[in-house]
């Protein structure tokens, strides 16, 4: 593995400039403690997430929201696909799992498929990717909430996602919900700033044999600022390339391809994306403060206030401590301008 691999990293030595955060998280995972990991999108959630998991030696399974919406029947073939390594010598059955499930099917699932595997594992990380994409928050918070109070000493859940969807009911549990009570960590997981940039910018060329000035350093940074996601498929291209504007002009060609693929997506999180696409190209415009959003989208008051927690949420725009807000990701700047 190399720096400027572009899968997200597992191994401790090629996470760059995470040492304090992969220590704290370390930490709580240690003592137990169960861990949503919230940050912008490719910010290196999924990445440290894995370090940590590695670096704790436990066994593991990893849940990607994104390949399989069904948190039981994901649940249950990752425990199945990993029998081996998690030492267990049963046939594990997979009950037939529908989407909308009934309380009592789930009861039955609980006792008869996860006690089953769950009580002759040993201490056990699941890590749980890209949350938000899962479906049935009612069936996801109360399997979360069985393994919380019958598994704790022995499984731990690290959870990766934006606050919305299913997360939302994971991270603030309402007085109704299976999770209520229960503790659950959150970490914030902050983009570089420029000097840890370029630093890794600089590492990574020099991983790979070439070589990067500061100048030429600055101005990736410039452009596609310190998102560890876009500097990595800079570096990479940069590897292949060996020359670095091009690099640069294929890496913001293809992060726009990224980029739009998963505006499209977010459509079918059913939150309003059109809506949340009018307030994007009103900040891309340059309406930074919230009365000018107001005037420019023609949104009222509680609506405007409700996309932008949205948009903050989803990883897509920031609020500074002046009160203004702005497009976390120049990337998503740049294709929203184009578009305009
Ligand atoms: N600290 C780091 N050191 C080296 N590479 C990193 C680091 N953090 C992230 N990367 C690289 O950046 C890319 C995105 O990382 P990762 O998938 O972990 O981010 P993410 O926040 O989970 O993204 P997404 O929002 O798409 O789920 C990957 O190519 C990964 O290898
Ligand atoms: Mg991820």
């Amino acid at each position: 593995m190399k720096l400027f691999d572009t899968q997200p990293k597992s191994d401790p030595r090629y996470l760059y400039g995470r040492e304090k955060e992969l220590e704290t998280l370390v930490q709580y995972l240690k003592q137990k403690d169960w861990v949503i990991l919230l940050g912008p999108r490719r910010v290196g959630k999924t990445s440290l997430a894995r370090c940590a998991i590695t670096k704790l030696g436990y066994k593991n399974i990893v849940i990607d929201a994104r390949e399989n919406s069904n948190f039981m029947q994901s649940l249950m073939s990752s425990l199945k696909e990993s029998r081996a390594s998690l030492g267990l010598r049963a046939e594990i059955k997979i009950p037939h799992v529908s989407l909308n499930l009934g309380v009592s099917y789930n009861k039955v699932f609980l006792k008869e498929g996860l006690n089953a595997v769950l009580g002759k594992t040993k201490r056990l990380f699941i890590l749980v990717d890209e949350a938000q994409w899962l479906s049935n928050p009612r069936g996801v918070t109360m399997i979360l909430a069985h393994i919380y109070d019958y598994y704790y000493d022995k499984v731990t859940f690290v959870i990766t996602g934006s606050t919305i969807g299913v997360m939302k009911s994971i991270i603030e549990p309402g007085a109704k919900s299976p999770l209520y009570g229960r503790a659950i960590t959150k970490m914030d997981v902050k983009r570089w700033g420029t000097t840890v940039s370029l630093g890794f910018l600089k590492a990574g060329t020099k991983e790979v044999g070439l070589e990067m000035d500061t100048k030429t350093g600055i101005l990736v940074e410039e452009n596609l600022d310190g998102l560890p996601g876009w500097l990595t498929l800079f570096g990479y291209n940069y590897t292949h390339l060996k020359n670095p504007n091009p690099a640069l002009k294929e890496t913001i060609k293809e992060a726009k391809k990224i980029v739009a693929q998963e505006l499209e997506s977010i459509g079918k999180l059913g939150i309003g994306s059109e809506r949340l696409i009018v307030v994007v190209k009103a900040l891309a415009q340059g309406h930074t403060r919230f009365a000018d959003l107001i005037e420019e989208t023609g949104f009222n008051n509680t609506s405007l206030s409700k996309y932008m927690s949205t948009l903050n949420k989803l990883g897509y725009v920031d609020k500074d401590n002046k009160g203004n807000y702005a497009i976390s990701d120049p990337i998503l700047e740049q294709l929203i301008k184009e578009k305009l």
